[in-house]
């Protein structure tokens, strides 16, 4: 199938769904069944919002199967982090050095990466240093780097998506002393929100792309929060810090709140951003963070706000469609706080365009084999080989990094593991950059007809990384590349 022809098609199953939805209004509880993926099944928001515990120092994580309450009834198989789903939270200071033993009880191989984490190669769970079932991986990770929303997820080639659909993830929070400084809202104020779309066949997660689905990304019918689909949190008046992660294999949200209640942008992938911006939509790729303050405060006792989706795309099967995440009921009672929002957070230095050593250029547009059915995603029209180095870097050189999708029609999370980038500028699509983006990224969103342009410089870690598009099932198709710091 020609690449025009698949996107007609699916266009045309898309309309044919249409109808499936229109029925699925009339009669929506949580049971019902639907024919084809894409549309979301509306939830109850019964059920409480699931915050899971706190680790760190020295942590003991075991990967194997679990069972979760995802759905309102039913336990459900999944995976899980010392049979959490998400994984517990781990928690660091900057400096500090964390030991996490990896017990691995899958019926495969796994590791972990440490998703926005700066570490030294051996630690950074490249998908060559992976584990057999039965088997343990010590990890010693030197936390160096500011304040922010990192998470951690399996990594070991052509089983990511899998491993990370059936319930393999969590936060990995990190605090410093400028960021406490902040007093921002902390403990029963600040919570994470891990947004994941499933699919459930019969009452069991199912994970089984097929070849359309690979090259769209696998998208499932019912959205979880925390591993509990459509759940509410009881809210008190005031301000409320969400640290909101897109841990999907695919699925891109346009985030924002209903009613008129503010909030405010404050810090995306690589911690906070220079002041707040109040954003209103926000749209969130796979892989990325964003970092909200919330002020509930005016909302009227009673009543509920949503977390939702907006539509962004009139022609793909995501964004054509709004639906609510999560349900925050608001108490009769405010906050203690007198938190007020500050006018500045941190100061984050640009980095210059002409400290660039070198430009490199990605298509991320083409497939292996010039663009034919059966070519998988590549980078360059290069898919994934373990062992091909594809760019060769200087420790502590800087360099820009362009990923042109500029004739594209999917979209793209583009993630480089090892360092923390700036993003220059979008030029195409959107021709903009949200302001999520005006601070440290890893991982940057390219739409179709969009070319991004990124800035970095590469820290002293030496050794083999790669960098990817965390649209994880096109990073299994072989989406990815290493690159060498030197
Ligand atoms: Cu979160 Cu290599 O990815
Ligand atoms: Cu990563
Ligand atoms: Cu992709």
């Amino acid at each position: 199938m020609k690449r025009r022809e698949f996107i007609r098609k699916s266009a045309a199953s898309g309309i044919m769904t249409m109808a499936g939805a229109v029925l699925l209004k009339a009669c929506h509880t949580e049971e019902d069944m639907i024919g084809e993926a894409g549309w979301i099944v509306a939830g109850g928001f019964e059920r409480p919002l699931v915050i899971p515990p706190i680790v760190g120092g020295n942590i003991e994580l075991t990967a194997g199967s679990a069972t979760a309450g995802m759905l309102k009834g039913r336990a459900t198989a999944v995976y899980g982090y010392s049979n959490g789903v998400p994984g517990p939270t781990i928690k660091a200071l900057k400096g500090e050095t964390v030991q996490v033993t990896l017990h691995n009880q899958l019926e495969s191989e796994t590791n972990v990466h440490w998703h926005g984490l700066v570490l030294p190669e051996n630690m950074d769970g490249h998908p060559a240093d992976t584990v057999s079932p039965g088997e343990s991986l010590h990890y010693e990770l030197p936390v160096l780097q500011r304040a922010g929303t990192y998470w951690y997820h399996p990594h070991p080639h052509g089983e990511t998506a899998r491993q990370v659909f059936m319930g393999l993830a969590g936060f990995f929070i990190v605090n410093d002393d400028d960021e406490s400084a902040l007093n921002l809202p902390t403990g029963q104020f600040e919570l994470p929100i891990l947004i994941q779309d499933k699919r459930f066949t019969g009452g069991a997660l199912d994970y089984s792309p097929t070849e359309d689905e690979v090259m769209k990304g696998y998208l499932g019918e019912r959205i979880l929060i925390n591993g509990v689909h459509a759940p509410y949190v009881e809210i008190l008046r005031g301000w409320y810090r969400l640290r909101v992660l897109n841990g999907s294999t695919a699925r891109v949200y346009n985030l924002a709140f209903s009613g008129s209640v503010p909030w405010f942008i404050i810090g995306a992938d690589g911690g906070l951003l220079d002041k707040p911006y109040e954003a209103n939509p926000q749209m969130l790729a796979p892989g990325e963070r964003i970092d909200v303050l919330v002020n509930f405060s005016n909302a009227s006792p009673g009543s509920d706000v949503y977390l939702k989706s907006l539509p962004f795309s009139r022609y793909d099967a995501q964004g054509r469609q709004g639906f609510n995440l999560l349900k925050f009921r608001i108490a009769d009672q405010a906050t203690e706080s007198d938190f007020k929002l500050p006018d500045t957070l941190t100061s984050i230095q640009r980095i210059p365009e002409s400290e660039a050593a070198r430009t490199r250029v990605f298509d991320v547009a083409r497939l292996a084999g010039g663009g034919g059915h059966g070519g998988g995603h590549a980078i360059n029209g290069k898919m994934f080989d373990m062992d091909r180095v594809d760019e060769t870097v200087n420790a502590g050189s800087t360099e820009i990094w362009v990923f042109d999708n500029a004739s594209g029609d999917e979209i793209h999370p583009m993630h480089i593991h090892g360092v923390q980038f700036q993003v220059l500028d979008r030029t195409g699509g959107r021709n903009r950059l949200i302001p999520a983006e005006t601070g440290w990224k890893d991982t940057v969103m390219v739409m179709p007809g969009e070319t991004v342009r990124v800035i970095m410089t590469f820290p002293a870690y030496t050794g083999k990384f790669v960098f990817h598009c965390h649209n994880l099932e096109h990073e299994d198709d072989g989406m990815m590349s290493n690159y060498l710091i030197v």
